[in-house]
């Protein structure tokens, strides 16, 4: 059973979780004990891998990390990454990530969205980097995956101005995918989780690896992955019903 006062609220279905950052008094700020709850839940979806679908409490996805707690921390605390690794074993999930953002996602808000294989956000996003209005960097993957998802240009500009991005300049820059309504939001997250249900998982999930993988392993890493899809038998019952089907 799930009670309020968790950090992070869990629906398990067969074949996907949706986990609700909640901490809505404090705009689902990321503390140290969301964090673990994060660890908790990444532990099991690498035991048993499922799509997540991560989304936020009462109209926010997350409005940062925690400033109370941040402003307390030291260089030691800094150099643990107790964010950024949180954030590195969530977008190494075996099964995608979607992020299903409403309203604010602000610095390791942010962060945790980049971190994601697929964002897609309500008319009310608010997304943006302002850490170094707090004299901090954005340590927790903002300085690389941003550039990933939007190129230099724009991410470096985002990083320097720390300004926050709106849900329409979000779009147009490919920041998220789509935009919902935010009573369709999580029909809509749902709905990429059912497309992608109907796929082969273990080909679903080499999609994931190879995707991820550096560019100095291409495209070795594609054969490997494909030369152990070729002799799979979900591989041949797959192509065999595709080749056998009678309502063509
Ligand atoms: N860390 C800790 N507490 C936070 C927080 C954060 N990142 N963001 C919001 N809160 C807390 C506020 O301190 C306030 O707590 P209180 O009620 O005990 O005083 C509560 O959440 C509500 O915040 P409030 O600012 O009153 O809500 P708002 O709806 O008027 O504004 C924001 C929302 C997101 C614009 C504003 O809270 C904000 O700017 N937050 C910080 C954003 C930021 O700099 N994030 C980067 C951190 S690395």
């Amino acid at each position: 059973m799930t009670t309020t006062a968790e950090p992070l609220l869990l629906t398990r279905h067969d074949d996907r979780v949706v986990a609700t950052l909640n901490r809505p008094d404090k705009r689902n700020a990321i503390d140290q004990a969301m964090i673990d709850a994060l660890h908790a839940l990444c532990a099991e979806l690498e035991q048993t891998p499922k799509t997540l679908i991560l989304t936020g409490a009462d109209g926010v996805f997350a409005a940062g990390a925690d400033i109370a707690q941040l402003r307390e921390r030291r260089a030691a605390d800094a150099l643990r990454g107790i964010n950024a690794h949180a954030f590195v074993r969530l977008a190494e999930l075996p099964m995608p990530v979607i992020a299903a953002i409403d309203g604010y996602a602000l610095g390791g808000g942010a962060e945790l969205a980049y971190a994601a294989d697929i964002r897609i956000a309500t008319p009310a996003l608010a997304i943006g980097n302002p850490e170094t209005g707090l004299g901090i960097i954005a340590a927790a993957g903002a300085s690389w995956r941003l550039k990933e998802i939007v190129g230099d240009a724009h991410a470096i500009e985002l990083l320097l101005t720390g300004r926050t991005v709106k849900a329409e300049e979000a779009l147009r820059l490919g920041l998220v995918s789509s935009l919902h309504e935010p009573t369709d939001l999580l029909t809509a997250a749902h709905a990429i989780a059912d497309r992608i249900a109907r796929n082969d998982p273990t080909a679903t999930m080499a999609t994931k690896r190879v995707f991820r993988a550096p560019r100095a392993q291409h495209p070795a890493v594609d054969l490997e992955e494909q030369a152990a899809l070729f002799e799979s038998p979900e591989k041949f019952r797959r192509m065999t019903a595709f080749l056998e089907r009678r309502d063509r």
